[in-house]
């Protein structure tokens, strides 16, 4: 670390923080300065496990070589090339590596800078994508209670975690929300899917012989949801999901702006499930994390439908300034190569099992109620304090940071997700850090 790292900020006022207990943080507040593959280091010079990958997003570890040097290039080469009615040769061969990675038939790719814009990205081609058949009267979007899709009013709508909506007036119109899959009590302490509610994808006909399924366009789902604090979906039911929306014409979106980049042991969800989605919403792991940037795939059929009409026009009104940015584009295709290269995908799949009995091992833990495991994404639910719901979980928190280990909670619920390089050795660190704070909390 030199000297210019170690230099704290003097006034922390003018930056407001997202999604942050902002006064908590500025009286007592927690800096990183450096990463280096699975960990951060502190402004105080400590280092911290890393075991949630950031935010979900540093799947092949902090600051991979390949992805520093194909980003320092590339700023050196071609900074910015505009977006709208002109290319360069990387966005174009990012989005076609991106399609070998892919489920098959997702065969086309939209560039954006985040999650959110994916998630407004895949909702706008679906809307659009019925009026270009000339089936305009398909406005409805369904999504399900407890999903997250990122923070802007499309996602915000079809999101079902009340405290992100409920600030923000009447949000779009014409969205119904199927229920969640949520049920400890059959399902506690599961790994991989969960044995019970396959019946729940039923409530996606309640809701279109309700509204007449002709007027929905789309049902988003996360296939596992994860900010809501890590729900994998029951067996059986992605499948159901998939086959209501063929029966009735409606298009499936998955958001995998976690579940992507082999989070899951697999590229995406959708192989892990079996289960190809229409759209398929992507972020984070795109990048590694390290370059703002999303990719929404769709299928052929959808793509082709916007392909018609005078060829100077413009098919699709909808892109950002930052689509397909050369920085950005470069730092993916540097990390899908660390990807293939290291078998990180693969590394997953194969620490699954480890990872389950490992987090699974805290089970009669003080304070734990139930634990959740699916591909390397781990759950650890608490028992709330009495009349202060996630105060004990922030304390983990808080306690985690002190004692050299990165968590994230959610309500009361601690979430994992370390960057896929993790080893067997850290896999039994994180545990064994937790359960001595566990064991300790209030
Ligand atoms: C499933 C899902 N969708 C969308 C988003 C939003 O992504 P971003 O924060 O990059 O806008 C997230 C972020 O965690 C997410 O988990």
């Amino acid at each position: 670390m030199n000297e210019q790292t170690r230099i704290a900020p003097n006034n922390l006022e003018a930056f407001w923080m997202p999604f942050s207990a902002n006064r908590q943080f500025k009286q007592a507040p927690r800096m990183f300065v450096a990463a280096r593959d699975m960990h951060y280091t502190t402004s105080d010079g400590r280092q911290v496990l890393d075991g949630t990958a950031g935010l979900w997003c540093v799947n092949a570890g902090h600051c991979r070589p390949k992805i520093t040097e194909a980003i320092q290039r590339q700023a050196a080469e071609l900074d910015y090339a505009p977006a709208f009615q002109m290319g360069h040769p990387k966005a174009f061969e990012l989005a076609s590596r991106l399609t070998t990675i892919a489920p098959d038939g997702l065969d086309h790719v939209f560039f954006t800078n985040s999650g959110s814009e994916s998630v407004e990205t895949a909702l706008k081609i679906a809307l659009a994508y019925h009026r270009a058949k000339g089936d305009g009267a398909r406005f409805r979007l369904i999504g399900r209670e407890r999903g997250y899709h990122g923070v802007n009013f499309g996602g915000i709508s079809v999101g079902g975690i009340v405290g992100n909506r409920k600030m923000f007036g009447t949000l779009l119109t014409g969205v119904d929300h199927m229920r969640h899959t949520h049920d400890p009590e059959r399902n506690g302490y599961s790994r991989g899917e969960t044995e019970h509610g396959v019946e729940l994808a039923e409530d996606l006909v309640r809701i279109a012989t309700l509204h007449d399924p002709s007027t929905i366009a789309a049902v988003i789902v996360e296939p596992v949801a994860g900010s809501t604090g890590v729900l994998p979906p029951p067996k059986g039911y992605l499948k159901r999901l998939r086959e209501i929306c063929d029966q009735h014409g409606i298009l499936l979106i998955f958001d995998e702006v976690i579940t992507g980049y082999g989070r899951m042991g697999t590229a995406f969800a959708a192989d892990y499930f079996g289960v190809t989605p229409d759209i398929m919403i992507t972020a984070k792991g795109l990048t590694n994390g390290v370059i703002p940037m999303g990719a929404v795939f769709a299928s052929a059929k959808i793509h082709d439908a916007f392909m018609s009409g005078p060829e100077h026009l413009i098919e699709f009104a909808h892109g950002y300034t930052y689509s397909g940015n050369p920085i950005a584009a470069a730092a993916g295709l540097a990390t899908l190569e660390t990807y293939l290269e290291e078998g990180l995908f693969e590394r997953a799949k194969a620490l699954e099992p480890v990872w389950a009995d490992a987090i699974h091992s805290l089970k009669g833990t003080r304070h734990v109620t139930d634990i959740r495991t699916i591909g390397l994404i781990g759950a650890i639910e608490l028992e709330p304090m009495k009349g202060e719901p996630t105060k004990r979980a922030f304390s983990a928190f808080v306690k985690a940071f002190e004692e050299g280990l990165l968590i994230r909670t959610t309500g009361d619920i601690i979430a994992l997700s370390p960057p896929l390089m993790v080893s067997e050795d850290q896999i039994g660190e994180i545990v064994d850090t937790l359960k001595g704070i566990l064991a300790g909390l209030e």
